[in-house]
C-alpha cells in the first residue's frame, strides 16, 4: 500500500509510514495547539518532494497566516511564487458555493496541475453553516464525493471545543488524529493521538510534542506521568 508522509517522521513512525494514498484525515485540536503547523509541514513535504499541493484557508487571512509560518522558517511565498504550492484565502460560504457550484477555479487548479495533497483549515466553521445535523452530514460528505474524484490525499482541521462531532464526521473520515493540552500536575503537556486509521496499525498511545522554532516535534520516548 502506498503511503504518504505526514512531513513529521515519528509521526509517520506510529501510522506504517504515513496516510493512506488519497485518504482523508481529519486533525482535531484546541485553539492554539498546533493544527495549521502540522497542516503546513505536511503540505511541505509534499512540495520538497515535487508535489503540487493546495491549502484551502477558512477565514485565517493570508497575509498573517504567512507571516506566522515564516517565525518557523517556512517561506510559503516562495513555493507558492514557483506554482508548486497554491493558497485559497476563503470564507466559509466560499466554500460552500465551490462544493454547490463549482466556483472559484480550485476545480481548474486541480485538473490542470496533478494537486496531490490538500488541506482545509478548518471545516468546522463550514459544517456550521449547515443547521440541522443530517445538512451538516450531507455537506460533508458531498465535499468528501469531491475530494475522492480528486485523487488526493487530504487533510481537514476541526476545532476541539465547538461539539461538530454530533454529526459524525469522525466517521466518515479515513483517519482521525487528536492534538491534546492536559494538565499534569501543575503543567499542561501537549500529547498527539492516532485515534483511528482505517487499514492501518496504528499505536494508540499519546505521544508527546511541542511547538519549537521549526515547527512540531514529538518525542516519543518521553512518557506522560499522571498526576
Ligand atoms: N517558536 C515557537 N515556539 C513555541 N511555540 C510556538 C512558537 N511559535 C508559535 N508557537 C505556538 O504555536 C501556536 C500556533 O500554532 P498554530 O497556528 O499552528 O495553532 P492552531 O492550532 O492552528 O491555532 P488556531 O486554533 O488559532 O488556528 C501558538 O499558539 C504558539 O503558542
Ligand atoms: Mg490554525
Amino acid at each position: 500500500m502506498e503511503r504518504v508522509s505526514t512531513g513529521i517522521k515519528e509521526l509517520d513512525d506510529l501510522i506504517e509510514g504515513g496516510f493512506k494514498k488519497n485518504s482523508i484525515n481529519l486533525i482535531e485540536g484546541t485553539a492554539g495547539s498546533g493544527k495549521s503547523t502540522l497542516a503546513v509541514q505536511y503540505i511541505l513535504d509534499g512540495v520538497k518532494k515535487g508535489e503540487k499541493c493546495v491549502y484551502l484557508s477558512i477565514e485565517e487571512r493570508r497575509e498573517s497566516f504567512y507571516e506566522n509560518m515564516e517565525r518557523f522558517g517556512f517561506n510559503l511565498q516562495e513555493y507558492e511564487a514557483v506554482g508548486d504550492f497554491f493558497f485559497y484565502e476563503l470564507t466559509a460560504q466560499k466554500l460552500k458555493d465551490f462544493i454547490e457550484k463549482g466556483t472559484l477555479g480550485i476545480e481548474e487548479i486541480m485538473k490542470e496541475s496533478g494537486v496531490t495533497r490538500m488541506v482545509i483549515d478548518s471545516i468546522t466553521a463550514f459544517s456550521l453553516l449547515y443547521g440541522a445535523e443530517a445538512a451538516q452530514r450531507n455537506a460533508v460528505q458531498t465535499l468528501f464525493t469531491k475530494l475522492k474524484t480528486w485523487n488526493i490525499t487530504a487533510m481537514l482541521i476541526a476545532e476541539a471545543e465547538l461539539d461538530y462531532s454530533n454529526f459524525g464526521l469522525q466517521y466518515l473520515v479515513d483517519g482521525l488524529m487528536i492534538l491534546n493540552y492536559n494538565k499534569v500536575g501543575r503543567q499542561r503537556v501537549r500529547t498527539i493521538e492516532v485515534y483511528k486509521m482505517r487499514g492501518t496499525k496504528h499505536r494508540s498511545t499519546e505521544i508527546v510534542y511541542r511547538i519549537e522554532d521549526n515547527g512540531i516535534r514529538l518525542y516519543p520516548g518521553e512518557t506522560v506521568l499522571e498526576a
